[in-house]
């Protein structure tokens, strides 16, 4: 029989985003594969309906259809509520925080749930087109520089007009992973004179290569990043020369894009308060890592927080922001991950197998 998958409606207010777009549905059924997606699914992020239907899904008002399925695949960390829906045995496919939410692992595993967690995809070539962090990265690098823009009282280009000159805004991005280095080039394509920092070596050269300038270079050690690519946590003597390398770039900044991070701890603790004030009235900061604690010692996540005419912007799910694309790009994610996940027409779950063992929080199969 063929695998059915179900696309539930996010229940968060604020996520906009669905799973699986149209063309995911088409490419799951040309697979052999039967997808229901719940009414509306797809409104917030513009895939109507009748969309769905002419790529081959079925609709269903109510939820329990979209949860009598073998694979359940979201956006969202599950609710209580929605894990209530799950069958034992269904394979739920979703981001879920587990390393800040062992509750939601907890209760996954008494619902006797396969669960794969899409925060844990390896970084490895062979799942680069799995990576829903990276392709959500991409849409918060670029959006954090359009939510500074148009918070700047300033212009962010060079202009030379009849009516007087003005100089480009200088923009520091903190962190050059994937949104960083979408933030540097998005803030380039802008106009703006763009510098940036990383404790891993390795983003000197992309940074570089964006046209932007990388600043303190002489704090960065080689040993910044694990084997698995991901930046480590800093000692305390390390963050003290880090700080002391970017407290005075930072004064001069017109905007200040933050976006280190940790996988599975609170952000690094990067910009303090003395920093702040020691900035510009009129300049901006937006603390992509508003979500993990922020980077900056007075970001409020969800708020916007002034003090002495600098603004520190904590937006949360940026991605959700721009939820068309980012929609479609989560879609190509997960089913890449599906087609990877179904054999010949059947759901072949390998505990074995790289990517699938390196994702899994819960193994309902076994339990
Ligand atoms: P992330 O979202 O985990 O963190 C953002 C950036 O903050 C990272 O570049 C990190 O080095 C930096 N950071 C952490 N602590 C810092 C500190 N104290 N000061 C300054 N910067 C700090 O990073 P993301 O976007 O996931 O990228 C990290 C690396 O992994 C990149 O080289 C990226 O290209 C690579 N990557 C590889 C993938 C694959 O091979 N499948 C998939 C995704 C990323």
């Amino acid at each position: 029989m063929a695998v059915r998958i179900g696309v539930p409606r996010e229940t968060d207010a604020r996520e906009q985003r669905v799973a699986v777009v149209p063309d995911g549905v088409r490419a799951l059924v040309r697979g052999g594969a039967s997808v229901v997606v719940e009414r509306g699914a797809g409104a917030r992020a513009y895939y109507g309906d009748a969309l769905y239907e002419t790529a081959g899904a079925t609709l269903a008002g109510d939820p329990g259809a979209i949860y009598d399925t073998d694979v359940v695949v979201k956006v969202q960390r599950p609710t209580p509520d929605e894990i209530a829906r799950l069958r034992r045995g269904t394979l739920l496919i979703s981001l879920m925080a587990p390393a800040t939410h062992p509750e939601t692992v907890r209760a996954l595993l008494d619902a006797g749930v396969t669960a794969l967690a899409l925060e844990l995809v390896p970084r490895i070539t062979r799942a680069q087109s799995m990576d829903v962090l990276s392709s959500q990265s991409t849409v918060a690098g670029y959006k954090a520089v359009l939510i500074a823009a148009d918070a700047l009282p300033r212009l962010l280009p060079m202009m030379t007009t009849a009516a007087g000159s003005l100089p480009p805004a200088k923009t520091f991005v903190l962190g050059a992973g994937v949104a960083g280095l979408q933030a540097i080039a998005t803030a380039r394509r802008l106009g703006a004179v763009v510098s940036a920092f990383d404790v891993r070596a390795a983003a000197r050269e992309q940074v570089a290569s964006l046209g932007a300038t990388f600043v303190a270079a002489e704090s960065v050690s080689a040993d910044g990043e694990t084997a698995g690519g991901y930046a480590k946590e800093q000692s305390e003597d390390q963050q003290r020369r880090i700080a002391a390398a970017i407290g005075g770039h930072i004064a001069g900044m017109d905007i200040v894009i933050s976006t280190a991070q940790i996988p599975g701890r609170p952000a690094p603790r990067l910009i303090s308060a003395e920093m702040v004030h020691r900035m510009r009235p009129g300049s901006v900061i937006v603390d992509l890592a508003a979500e993990a604690g922020g980077n900056c010692e007075l970001t409020r996540p969800g708020e916007t927080v002034e003090t002495g005419g600098v603004r520190i912007l904590g937006p949360l799910n940026v991605p959700s922001m721009l939820p068309f694309h980012a929609s479609q790009m989560f879609s190509k994610n997960v089913v890449t991950l599906l087609q990877h996940l179904i054999k010949n027409g059947a759901l072949a779950i390998d505990m074995t197998d790289e990517i699938t063992s390196a994702m899994a929080v819960t193994n309902g199969v076994t339990a």
